[in-house]
């Protein structure tokens, strides 16, 4: 019986060698770290584009301009939990009385249909976690599906 257990616990050495020999520095990184890594890029993407077409009247805090271009800090429209509705605020532009904050704006956002599906999805995404903002994320294909249903 002494001798089964012998072999039993040598059996069992070698399993655990053979297992722990594995985990060497040169595996392949995990795929969490693959996609911390690729969300990272996407959020630079995002800040780029925001920075070269929204900073110049949103500002690059996102505050806006008093009486002018409302704040995207906190902002009611790109956390109402609707994606729906800051992509087609993209798309098709907006204008007219709004408030936002208890401050009343009445100019006029342009369109910026002219950019590709994945470009919205990256700024969307950059200011849905920026500036004080937890919205839920876009994929460009959410944005190509209102591109088609938009009248404008
Ligand atoms: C030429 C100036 C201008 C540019 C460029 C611009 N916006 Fe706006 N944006 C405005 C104005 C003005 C309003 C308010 C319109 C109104 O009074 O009805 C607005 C409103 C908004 C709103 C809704 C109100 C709020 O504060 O939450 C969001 C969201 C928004 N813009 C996001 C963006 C993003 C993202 C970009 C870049 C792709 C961008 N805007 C580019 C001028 C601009």
């Amino acid at each position: 019986m002494k001798f089964f257990y012998t072999i039993f616990n040598y059996i069992l050495l070698v399993i655990l060698f053979s297992c722990s020999g594995n985990k060497g520095n040169s595996e392949p990184a995990e795929p969490e770290q693959l996609n911390q890594t690729a969300a990272v890029t996407e959020s630079k993407e995002g800040e780029n584009l925001y920075l070269k077409y929204c900073m110049a009247c949103h500002q690059t805090n996102g505050s806006g301009v008093p009486g002018m271009y409302p704040p995207l800090t906190n902002s009611p429209i790109v956390n109402s939990g609707k994606k729906e509705d800051f992509i087609e605020i993209l798309l098709n532009g907006l204008k007219g009385p709004i408030e936002v904050h208890g401050k009343k704006y009445n100019q006029q956002m342009p369109s910026h249909n002219f950019l590709s599906d994945n470009e919205l999805a990256l700024i969307i995404n950059y200011v849905a976690k920026s500036f004080e903002n937890n919205a839920p994320e876009v994929t460009p294909s959410d944005v190509k599906d209102l591109r088609n249903t938009s009248s404008k």
